[in-house]
This record gives C-alpha cells, sequence and structure tokens, in this order.
C-alpha cells in the first residue's frame, strides 16, 4: 500500500528553482499535501486496487461483479460497496478505484489477487509549432527536405494513425483541428465523443475523432468541480491540452504566430493528417492560479488509458509527470503503459522539469519512452541599450513596445518595500516592489523564486514602464519567453551581471529595450534545456534514461482561447496560439514522430519504434559541435539520452533493438516486480536487468567486468554487413563480440555481447560518478549507436 501524492503536470511557467526547492525541502512540502489528509485520517479516501490481467474471457458485467465481490468483502453493506466503486477497469486494465478507509485499503492488500493497493493523491500533478519541425528537417522548405523521400509522404502524415492524447482537453475551434479533406478515419476506432460543458458530437470531425473526459477521481477529492473553473467535459480551459495535441497533429495553418506577432510562420503539427483522441485527464486546482498547473488524478488516468486501449489509440503522448519515483507497481502511468505496450501502443512520456539536479527524471519504465527537452534555433531579439552605449542582447515575446528613447532603470532590491527579505529581494515576487520607487522606471529582476510572468506582471503593478528578466546562475543561456504584459527583455546570467555592474557604475543608470524580431538559425542549437530532468533513474539506474530529447523551449502551438497567454488571473487576454516550454513540449514531438514511424512500419513492435528513434538520433549542434547544455559545458546522457531526435534517419535505422511484452516482464522478474501481470510466472533464475535489449546501456556501480547481451534485428537490406565502432567510458574498456554482423535477410537477428571492464587506472573515481561512451553499428549508410553509462562501486 502507497501514499500516492505523485501526479502532477509541472507547468513550466513556475521556475525550476522553486522546483528543486520543493524537492530539496519535500518534508516541508510533504507535511503541506498531509494536512488535509490528516484531518480526515480515518475517512474514506480513493484506493486504486490494481488486479493485474484479466484472467479468461469475461463480459464486462463479470468484471464488475467481480471487482464489487471485493468491495463486498471488507464493507459492511452492500449499498456501501456499491456507493463506494469509482471506476472498474475492464478493457485491458483488471482494478478498481474505489473509497475506501486505511484500514479496509490494507485487508485488500493482503488478499492474492491483489497486485498492489495505491493511495490516490491529489499530487500537485501539474501540467507541466512552427519552427520546431523545420528545424527537425521535418517541414516542406526546411534545409534537407526532399519530397520524395521525406517521411511525411511515405507515412501519408500519418492519416491512419490515432494518437491519444492524456491531458487537459483540447479546443475543438482552433483551425490547427480542422478536419479539411481529410478522409474517413480508420474503421478499427471504437472511441467515442463525450458530450458535457460547452462541448458535444459536433465538436469531433475526422481529426478530433474522440474525446472523452475523466473527473470521477478528482471529484472524490476535490469536490464537484467549480464549473468557472473549468469545463466539465473534453473542452480545454487550460491550453496545455491544446498545446500537445496541435504539436502532434495540428493541420497546417498558414501564417500564424503568437501575440504580437512572434515566430510568425506556418504551423504544423508533426503528424498533421494524424487522428487524434483527446482523454482529459487534468483539471483546474480549486483555490489556486492555473499558472500553478493542474492535477492529474491517477485513478482517472487509469481509466483513460484503460479506454484509449480498447478504444484503438496507436500512440499515446503524455506530457504528464510523477512527483516523486515510485516502484513500478504504485505508478499509475507505468501501469497503464504496460497494458498499452501489450496491444503495441507506443507510450511517449515526458521526463520532467525537474532539472538540472541529476536524478530527476520521472516516467523511467523501460516499456515508455522518456523524452527531455532542448532548445530550437529561433530566438526573440529584443535588445537593451544601456546609458553607457552598450548594447545586450534580450529576448522577448511580448507585444507591448516603448517608445524609442531612454528611461530610468533600477535593479528591483533597490526599490523593494522595506519588509522583503534581502535574499529575495531582486526577485521582483507579488508585492514586494514600491510603487514610488518603480515608477516610470525600467527594473531589473532577477529569476528564482516565482513564475517569469508573475514578475513582470509585478512590475507592471508598481507602475513600471519595462521590465529586464536576468537569469540566475544556474539559468545560465536557457531563456524561457513569456507573453509579459509590459515592454520586456529577458537576458541571460552573464547579461544579467552585465546590467547590474552598469547600475552599479553610475548615479542615473539609463535603458531602453528595443521591439523584439523573431531570428531564425540562431547557434548554438539545439541545446538543453536547464529544467530537463536529469538521469540516472533512481528506479532503475540499469536503464539509461531519458531516451532522446526533442525541442521543448519556446514552442508555438494551438491554445485554448478560454484561458490567457500567461495563465495568471489578472491576463484576459484570448489568443489562438502560444509559446510554452517544457518537456510537455517536447513529448509530442516524439509522439508525433513515432506515429509516422508506425504509418510506415505498421508491423514493427513499439520497442522497435523507440529503438529506431534512439540509434539515429543526433550529438552534434548547428554548429557541428557536441550538444552542450545552457551554460555551454558539454551535456551527457543523462539529459539527452541517445541523443536530438532525427525524424528522417530514424525512418530508416538499419537494425533496431526489438523487446517484447514478454521481454519487460522478466525485466520486472529481474528488478523483483513479481507480478504486474498475474497470468505470469516468472523464471526460477530471472535475467540480469542489464539483459533487457535496449538500445542503449547503463551499467551502475560496476565491480570489475560485466558482460550483457544484446540482439539486433535487420531491417534495413537484406544483405547486410555491419562493423562496430567504440567510444569507450574513460576509466572502462568496452568489447563488443563479434565486432562484425553478417545477415542473409530482412527480419534476420544477430545476438552479441558487449563486455566492460573497470581499468585499474580508474580505482581513483568517484563513487557514483558516471563515465559515457557509445557503441555504434555501422554498414556505410546506416549508423546504429548505443550510448553507455557506468559507474563504478
Ligand atoms: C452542439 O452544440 C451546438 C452549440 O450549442 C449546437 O448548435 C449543435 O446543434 C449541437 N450539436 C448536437 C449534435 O447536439
Ligand atoms: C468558483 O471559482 C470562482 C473563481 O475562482 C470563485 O470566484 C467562486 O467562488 C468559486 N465557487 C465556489 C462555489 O467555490
Ligand atoms: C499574416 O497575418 C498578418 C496579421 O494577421 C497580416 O498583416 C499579414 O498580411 C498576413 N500575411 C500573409 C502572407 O497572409
Ligand atoms: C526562494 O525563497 C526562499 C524563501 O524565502 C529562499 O530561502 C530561497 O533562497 C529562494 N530561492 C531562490 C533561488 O531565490
Ligand atoms: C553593486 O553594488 C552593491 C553595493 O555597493 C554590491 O553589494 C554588489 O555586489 C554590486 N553588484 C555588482 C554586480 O557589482
Amino acid at each position: 500500500m502507497v501514499d500516492y501524492y505523485k501526479y502532477r503536470v509541472y507547468p513550466f511557467n513556475v521556475e525550476q528553482f522553486s522546483m528543486a526547492l520543493a524537492v530539496k525541502n519535500l518534508p516541508v512540502f510533504l507535511l503541506v499535501l498531509l494536512l488535509p489528509l490528516l484531518a480526515f485520517c480515518d475517512e474514506k479516501q480513493v484506493y486504486i486496487v490494481y488486479l493485474g490481467e484479466h484472467s479468461g474471457v469475461k463480459t464486462f458485467t463479470e468484471i464488475e461483479e467481480n471487482h464489487y465481490s471485493y468491495l463486498f468483502s471488507v464493507k459492511k453493506t452492500v449499498e456501501d460497496a456499491k456507493s463506494s466503486l469509482i471506476y472498474s477497469y475492464k478493457s485491458s486494465i483488471n482494478g478498481f478505484a474505489a473509497l475506501l478507509t486505511p484500514d479496509e485499503a490494507s485487508k485488500l492488500s493482503e488478499i492474492e489477487e491483489v497486485v498492489s493497493v495505491l493511495r490516490s493523491h491529489p499530487t500537485k500533478y501539474s501540467l507541466q509549432t512552427t519552427r520546431s519541425w523545420e528545424f527537425a528537417g521535418l517541414q516542406e522548405g526546411s534545409k534537407g527536405f526532399q519530397l520524395k523521400e521525406n517521411l511525411l509522404m511515405k507515412s501519408s502524415y500519418g492519416k491512419n494513425i490515432i494518437v491519444g492524447m492524456l491531458d487537459s482537453g483540447v479546443w475543438p475551434e482552433s483551425k490547427s483541428f480542422s478536419d479539411e479533406g481529410m478522409g474517413p478515419y480508420p474503421s478499427s476506432w471504437k472511441g467515442i465523443c463525450q458530450s458535457g460543458d460547452a462541448f458535444n458530437s459536433s465538436n469531433c470531425n475526422k481529426k478530433i475523432i474522440g474525446a472523452r473526459y475523466y473527473i470521477k477521481g478528482y471529484e472524490a477529492y476535490y469536490g464537484s468541480l467549480n464549473r468557472t473553473l473549468d469545463y466539465r467535459s473534453p473542452r480545454d480551459k487550460d491550453g496545455h491540452g491544446s498545446h500537445t495535441a496541435s504539436t502532434v497533429g495540428g493541420r497546417r495553418v498558414h501564417n500564424v504566430s503568437a501575440l504580437g506577432g512572434f515566430a510568425r510562420g506556418t504551423a504544423s503539427g508533426g503528424a498533421p493528417l494524424v487522428r487524434l483522441a483527446i482523454y482529459k485527464v487534468c483539471w483546474a486546482i480549486p483555490g489556486q492560479g492555473k499558472e500553478n498547473g493542474n492535477t492529474c488524478m491517477t485513478e482517472d488516468m487509469l481509466a483513460a488509458m484503460d479506454d484509449a486501449i480498447a478504444d484503438g489509440v496507436d500512440v499515446l503522448s503524455i506530457s504528464i509527470v510523477t512527483r516523486d519515483p515510485v516502484p513500478y507497481n504504485e505508478d499509475g502511468i507505468a501501469i497503464g503503459a504496460l497494458h498499452a505496450i501489450k496491444k503495441n501502443i507506443v507510450v511517449a512520456c515526458s521526463a520532467g522539469n525537474l532539472g538540472p539536479a541529476p536524478a530527476t527524471l520521472s516516467n523511467v519504465a523501460p516499456w515508455i519512452i522518456t523524452v527531455g527537452a532542448s532548445s530550437i534555433d529561433r530566438i526573440f531579439l529584443a535588445p537593451v541599450v544601456l546609458g553607457n552605449g552598450m548594447k545586450i542582447e534580450g529576448q522577448s515575446v511580448t507585444p507591448y513596445k516603448l517608445e524609442k528613447k531612454m528611461y530610468p532603470l533600477v535593479y528591483a532590491a533597490q526599490i523593494v518595500n522595506p519588509d522583503v527579505s534581502k535574499d529575495i529581494s531582486g526577485q521582483c515576487l507579488p508585492g514586494s516592489l514600491s510603487p514610488k520607487a518603480a515608477k516610470g522606471k525600467i527594473v531589473l529582476c532577477l529569476r528564482g523564486n516565482g513564475t517569469r510572468e508573475g514578475k513582470g506582471w509585478e512590475v507592471k503593478r508598481a507602475g513600471g514602464i519595462g521590465f529586464i528578466l536576468g537569469n540566475s546562475k544556474a539559468n545560465g543561456a536557457e531563456i524561457v519567453a513569456s507573453a509579459h504584459f509590459l515592454p520586456a527583455a529577458a537576458v541571460n546570467y552573464e547579461y544579467a551581471l552585465k546590467i547590474l555592474d552598469y547600475i552599479n557604475s553610475t548615479k542615473t543608470p539609463m535603458a531602453y529595450i528595443a521591439p523584439a524580431t523573431t531570428e531564425l538559425d540562431s547557434k548554438p542549437a539545439p541545446f538543453m534545456a536547464v529544467f530537463t530532468s536529469r538521469g540516472p533513474s533512481r528506479i532503475s539506474p540499469h536503464i539509461l534514461k531519458p531516451d532522446i530529447t526533442a525541442p521543448g523551449l519556446n514552442i508555438l502551438a494551438a491554445w485554448s482561447e478560454a484561458s490567457s497567454p500567461t495563465k495568471l488571473n489578472q491576463d484576459h487576454r484570448v489568443v489562438k496560439y502560444n509559446i510554452l516550454s517544457g518537456t510537455s513540449m517536447s513529448c509530442p514531438h516524439i509522439g508525433a514522430t513515432s506515429a509516422l514511424l508506425k504509418a510506415i512500419h505498421p508491423s514493427w513492435s513499439s520497442a522497435a519504434i523507440r529503438s529506431a528513434l534512439m540509434t539515429s538520433a543526433e550529438l552534434i549542434n548547428n554548429l557541428g559541435k557536441p550538444i552542450t547544455d545552457a551554460s555551454g559545458k558539454p551535456a551527457d546522457p543523462f539529459q539527452y539520452g541517445s541523443g536530438h531526435f532525427k525524424p528522417m534517419k530514424a525512418a530508416d535505422p538499419g537494425l533496431v533493438y526489438d523487446a517484447s511484452y514478454t521481454d519487460y516482464l522478466l525485466f520486472l522478474c529481474s528488478i523483483g516486480v513479481k507480478n504486474l501481470d498475474s497470468s505470469f510466472k516468472c523464471p526460477i533464475k530471472s535475467p540480469s536487468p542489464s539483459n533487457l535489449n535496449y538500445p542503449s546501456l547503463a551499467i551502475p556501480k560496476l565491480n570489475g567486468t560485466i558482460t550483457v547481451v544484446r540482439s539486433v534485428t535487420n531491417v534495413g537490406s537484406s544483405k547486410s554487413v555491419y562493423f562496430v565502432k567504440v567510444k569507450s567510458p574513460s576509466g572502462f574498456s568496452v568489447m563488443v563480440s563479434p565486432s562484425i554482423l553478417f545477415f542473409k535477410h530482412v527480419g534476420e537477428k544477430k545476438r552479441f555481447t558487449v563486455t566492460i571492464k573497470a581499468s585499474s587506472v580508474n580505482t581513483g573515481m568517484e563513487k557514483d560518478k558516471y563515465a559515457f561512451g557509445w557503441y555504434t553499428w555501422f554498414d556505410g549508410i546506416h549508423n546504429v549507436r548505443s550510448p553507455i553509462a557506468v559507474s563504478v562501486a
């Protein structure tokens, strides 16, 4: 039995700093969450009773009766048992969610058939384009784009593929979701279009082919939905769900831009003809601003995934992360995804926005594609001119402009109210600035606590005329664009220091912020976003995670017209497109690419699709140098996994590392999780977890030597010869045997071993410090690369 605080989608407008802080100060944070719980300790709350697989053929009625029988065994009356059931998971997942007392839950967890009992929790699971697809070489007109050979054409733009989105719903009127010219959807589709507030079957079409909402778990915890906060229907009042759905499958819409005309261009999802199935599982949190994110309850998500599997989706894209790492048998997304994988559905999930601290990843199950976030080559240049003539590179997407002249400049800490504590005085937190002192000035604020948008609002509230947002050291060069309420520019850490120096150097500091313009081909790109969560995986360090990185910084996509670009209460602006950042934005890039790959290779397993994405990923930026982090230091596989996605190459990977549903169950046996699928019996001697046929390799705490087994399947040309190339992690030797693989036909599998040995020189190597390398199979056309991460015991 487990406490379950996990599910919150983190919005990336909340500073990663305060996130990192929340993690560090976990006891405090937990306390806050626990308060409402302690209050009702003896009262009922929602638990999920997970029973694994359905055994034999049973009707839905029989399944439900079976679920009730568990409840009858712990409840005093039949009525009580009946009224306590919240969901009965009947399609693929076997289990139910019910209101139970801790005592009843504990009795149920002792029943043999019960795999696990998890307590649901309102986790502050806050939910956490144009250029990104061109940047990935996947849009007509982009560099390296060849119509004949291209992935979009070969995949018919994904028209026969259905992608399920678990998120905050959809704004169906967005042009991105038009079905103009689209043919009938695949006859395999069994989903529905569920009516509710401001949403009925007319809102579904040949693009949005299904829409449902899941709110029972939410309402069991928060009480009935406040319908001024959210729609009790699949309609999106937040924006996040419309953004992710249009990133996956938005139509090509010409001449769209964010507020103020930024990022103008043709907006398109990665798979513009793919069909979308909307599963709304995330809702506004009562009493909290939407900028703090949404909440998504485990039992609601499981119900959505159970339906999505039965409805017939091909891909699931889930930009939702768990709060703390939990074992797989207690992780709702991992359990739902395992059932999806059994039906060969590809599941892509966000890695989380808790970077740059190490070991902050979510969604690390090896049957999930875990997606990190990086930049694209587009910036929004808004130069800041200082009184001494110095011109500083700033970025902005605010629609407001200053009249061209110099304005007095101040550092926020110089104009705060007397009660503001010194360590946060430069951060423009709500209510901190003195209106008398701020009036008519450009105010420099630093990142740290609070939201970026909130800082801009504070300057405006205090009567400031312009706003410069300076990065803290940890933010480095990563600029996250926001649609502020006043003329604004965001600057990197180095420039923030320069501006501070200038302010110190003169009695009358002055500045001007020039209007912003959208600039393409900025270099270097990609670089890793500061916020992207990092490996190693705390749950299974034997699997290298994340798997891959994709664009997640300043991404333009569709928005809800019932929301505002900043989601702040004070903001009443309505936009059709908005710029957002987070691994929530990178995950749908991989969801879309998986859909295209599935269209081209319908027989491939989800492991094969992931392998193709990973082994073809790139390590080089647009300067021809290794991909860096936001501070310019080389990034490593705990940030980008196998590298930056390269959709065109992924369609023809040469070789794939395949894995079946059974392989994942064997992996679970090897780490002591014996019963996620109750129909499967673990062998007496479990394989080593390192032997899961994964396209990357992580060896934690190596003591001497290890040999792992891998197998590759030829999906390239019938007769081919592959040679191995190795870059050993420093302090280790790596030997691949055999070093040449001969293939005679397509579909042929070859086994090989990788032996890693700690060399005697690295006895001084720090414990838990990882070294990185790779091995690559190449045949003159394909480079099939696998990263290696290894640490010593
Ligand atoms: C859906 O709602 C719209 C607007 O209220 C209405 O015009 C339309 O007739 C409804 N469609 C159906 C199928 O109920
Ligand atoms: C619903 O939310 C609105 C907006 O936050 C608030 O003003 C109102 O009091 C809430 N209603 C209830 C019943 O809580
Ligand atoms: C794009 O839209 C803008 C403003 O909405 C308009 O001024 C401009 O003429 C449009 N450009 C094209 C090529 O349609
Ligand atoms: C955030 O606020 C807390 C509490 O005032 C403070 O201790 C901490 O240093 C601040 N963090 C940053 C990054 O400024
Ligand atoms: C600016 O001056 C203040 C006070 O004299 C000092 O504490 C601060 O470190 C200086 N800042 C910079 C960036 O030089």
